[in-house]
């Protein structure tokens, strides 16, 4: 999908495979099942304060699987016509994010991870940060 054509309904909430134990929980997330792309770069946000909000970007062609490993955190999602906030309070799901979404990450819970999978190297040139031209960009 381009990413000016992408709406909030096209970011999907899956169901990642979980494997629970008495020893534990152990939950999988791997290309082909839950994602047609390879995730090529790995990071995480954590000791986010509650008020702050992280994102307030879009990306022009970067696909991201987002997951709650530890406590919860909201979602905004915006298409520049629609908006759409997804609650993360599970592990076991993982929000997948075409490209061309405006996000903002907030209301981060105390102890909140929030891991990100994502299918290409950071870019900087891949990222939208003004609201004006993420509109031009979705026209
Ligand atoms: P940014 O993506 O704006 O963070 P967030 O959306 O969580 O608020 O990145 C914050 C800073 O970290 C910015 O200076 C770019 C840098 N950064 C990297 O160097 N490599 C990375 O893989 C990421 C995600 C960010």
């Amino acid at each position: 999908m381009k990413g000016h054509e992408s709406k909030v309904h096209d970011a999907e909430l899956v169901e990642l495979h979980g494997i629970a134990t008495e020893v534990g929980s152990l939950v999988v997330c791997q290309q082909s099942s839950v994602m047609d792309w390879d995730p090529i770069r790995t990071y995480f946000l954590y000791d986010v304060p509650n008020e702050a909000s992280r994102g307030g970007h879009a990306h022009k062609e970067l696909q991201q699987m987002i997951v709650a490993v530890a406590g919860s955190f909201e979602v905004e999602l915006n298409d520049g016509s629609n908006q759409r906030t997804v609650l993360m309070r599970s592990p076991q799901m993982g929000l997948r994010l075409p490209p061309g979404l405006w996000r903002e990450l907030k209301h981060f819970s105390g102890g909140a991870i929030c891991l990100v999978l994502a299918s290409h190297k950071y870019d900087e040139a891949d990222y939208i940060r003004d609201w004006g031209e993420f509109l031009k960009f979705k026209r």
